[in-house]
Formats: structure tokens, C-alpha cells, sequence
């Protein structure tokens, strides 16, 4: 599976007054998607796969703060000061500070191309957020995907990560090391291992995501959105097995689509 360079997504990492150096095309019925699960299951390496086949942008929360941590400490607001605190010790940044972030990104959540969240929504108080914030606009989610796998595969995946400090592509040292050892494949950036991917950090964003984070499963199953996905075996067969469940499931929905129209249109209205 060849992996092209990944879109800037400039006026999501840093903000609306950036521009992004390309932008999708309008789509018919842009996918609009959430991907939850664990820490380290693998929701960043499936949202760059999607994205190069969807086409709809990779948008992550943790991207966001990790590209502000990187800015001087100048230009850092306060609010993003204290969230980088808390995601370092690997806790969850308050619901308040998340929010204020990804609504000043709303354009992004509009983006013809559509979207692929990572990280977010992860508690149930920004679920709803979401939702009251799409609601607004008609923009329906196409689905949710779960990943699913056993804690222990996690805490290896996690350990050994590492990521790029420029394009933030990300790698594992045994699982899918780049080709030159500690330098990115696409872009040639020096490869780092996050800060809480430590073990003290693991353990810590394990008990947050089975706090807050697991309850939102039923949030979505009840809203009839959510998608099981195994994320067992290599990055390529969980990928397949993802958008096979998308494609039916955007299949069902443009079909009810049809429907309403045609009801629609029989009832005169
Ligand atoms: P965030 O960046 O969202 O981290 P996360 O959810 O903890 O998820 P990760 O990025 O750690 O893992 P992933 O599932 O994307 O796995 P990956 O693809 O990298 O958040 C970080 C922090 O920011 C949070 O702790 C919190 O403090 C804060 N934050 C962010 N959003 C927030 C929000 N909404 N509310 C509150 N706080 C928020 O894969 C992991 C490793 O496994 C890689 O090395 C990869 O190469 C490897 N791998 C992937 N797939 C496979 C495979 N199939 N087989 C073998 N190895 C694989």
C-alpha cells in the first residue's frame, strides 16, 4: 500500500487563519466519520489510510496540541498551556478548552470534502457538543467506527510508536519501521516518541478512555451509527476490513435517501 503525501491541514493544526494548500473537491455525499477506541489501537494510522481513499481530511485533536506544542511558549494562550499539562501526564484536556478549540475549526467540520475525527469526540458531554453543533447545519454523520483489541496488544503498539516531528506520520520500530531508521519516509523528519507514550502516561490514558471515552460506544449504538471494527492483524487488513463496513453502511444510507425522496414525492410535498 503506497502512502502519498499527506494534505497540510493547515486551518486545523493551526487555526482558522490558516489556509489549507489544497482543498477537497465537493462531494456528493461527503463522509463525515468518527473513529473511537483505545489509545494506541491504531485510529491515527486507519485515518491516514481512509483519508488517501475517502478523501475526506484526518482531523485530530491530539494533533492540535502536539503542533502547539511545538510553537514558542510565547505564542502559546494559556488555555493551551494547561492542556498541554494535562496531556502530558496523559490526562484529558477539560471539555470546555477541547470545545473552544474545535468550534474556532468549524469551517473544517464543513470542509466539502467531509472528515475523518481522531480523538474527538472522547467524553460525552463533546459528543453532544458535536452533534448540536452539526445538527444546526444538517450535516449527519456517516458512521462511527470502534476499534476493538485486546489491552496488551495495545500497550506494545503504543511503546512503540514513533512519530515525525514535521508531517506527523506515524511508525513502530518493529511493526512498521520507515525506511531509514529515525527519519520519516515522506518527508525526511526526525522521528520522535511522544511523551506520554512512556509506560506512567500509558497507564493514565488507559483509565481516562475507560472512564470517560468507552461510554460513548452506546451513545453512538443507540444513534444507530456505531461500526465494530476488529483491529487485530496488520494496518492493511483492518483498513479493508473498514471500509467494506463503510461502504455498506453508505450504501444503506444513500438507499434510504432514495426512499424518502420517492415518499416524498409520492405524498406531494
Ligand atoms: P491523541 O493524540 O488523540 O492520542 P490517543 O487517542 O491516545 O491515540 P493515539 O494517537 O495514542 O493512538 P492511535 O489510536 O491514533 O494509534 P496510532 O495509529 O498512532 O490524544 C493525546 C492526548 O491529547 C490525550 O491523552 C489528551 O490529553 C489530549 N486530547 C486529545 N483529544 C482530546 C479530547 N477530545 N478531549 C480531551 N483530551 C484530548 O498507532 C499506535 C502505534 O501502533 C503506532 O506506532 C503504529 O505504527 C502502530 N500500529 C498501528 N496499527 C498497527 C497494526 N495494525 N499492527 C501493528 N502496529 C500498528
Amino acid at each position: 500500500m503506497t502512502v502519498p503525501n499527506k494534505p497540510s491541514r493547515a486551518a486545523w493544526l493551526q487555526g482558522p487563519s490558516a489556509r489549507c494548500e489544497t482543498v477537497p473537491n465537493g462531494q456528493f455525499l461527503p463522509w463525515r466519520i468518527v473513529l473511537l477506541g483505545a489509545p494506541g489501537v491504531g485510529k491515527g494510522t486507519q485515518a491516514d489510510l481512509l483519508n488517501q481513499r475517502l478523501l475526506a481530511c484526518h482531523l485530530s485533536t491530539g494533533d492540535v496540541f502536539r503542533a502547539a506544542a511545538t510553537q514558542g511558549e510565547g505564542e502559546q494562550t494559556p488555555a493551551m498551556k494547561e492542556a498541554l499539562g494535562y496531556m502530558r501526564r496523559g490526562e484529558l484536556v477539560p471539555d470546555a478548552t477541547v470545545w473552544d478549540m474545535v468550534r474556532e475549526r468549524g469551517e473544517c467540520l464543513h470542509c466539502a470534502g467531509g472528515f475523518i475525527l481522531d480523538g474527538f469526540p472522547r467524553t460525552l458531554t463533546q459528543a453532544v457538543s458535536l452533534k448540536q453543533f452539526l445538527d444546526q447545519d444538517g450535516l449527519g454523520l456517516t458512521a462511527v467506527v470502534n476499534y476493538e483489541l485486546p489491552a496488551s496488544e495495545i500497550v506494545a503498539r503504543l511503546g512503540g510508536r514513533r512519530t515525525c516531528e514535521k508531517c506527523k506520520a506515524v511508525y513502530h520500530i518493529t511493526e512498521r519501521p520507515s525506511k531509514v531508521e529515525g527519519h520519516c519516509d515522506r518527508c525526511d523528519g526526525v522521528l520522535f516518541q511522544r511523551e506520554d507514550d512512556k509506560p506512567e502516561s500509558i497507564k493514565v490514558r488507559l483509565e481516562a478512555y475507560d472512564r470517560s471515552t468507552a461510554p460513548l460506544i452506546e451513545f453512538y449504538r443507540k444513534a444507530g451509527l456505531l461500526l465494530q471494527v476488529s483491529a487485530a492483524g496488520t494496518p492493511a487488513e483492518i483498513y479493508d476490513r473498514t471500509v467494506a463496513d463503510l461502504e455498506m453502511r453508505r450504501l444503506s444510507q444513500f438507499a434510504e435517501r432514495m426512499w424518502a425522496a420517492a415518499e416524498n414525492r409520492r405524498s406531494g410535498l
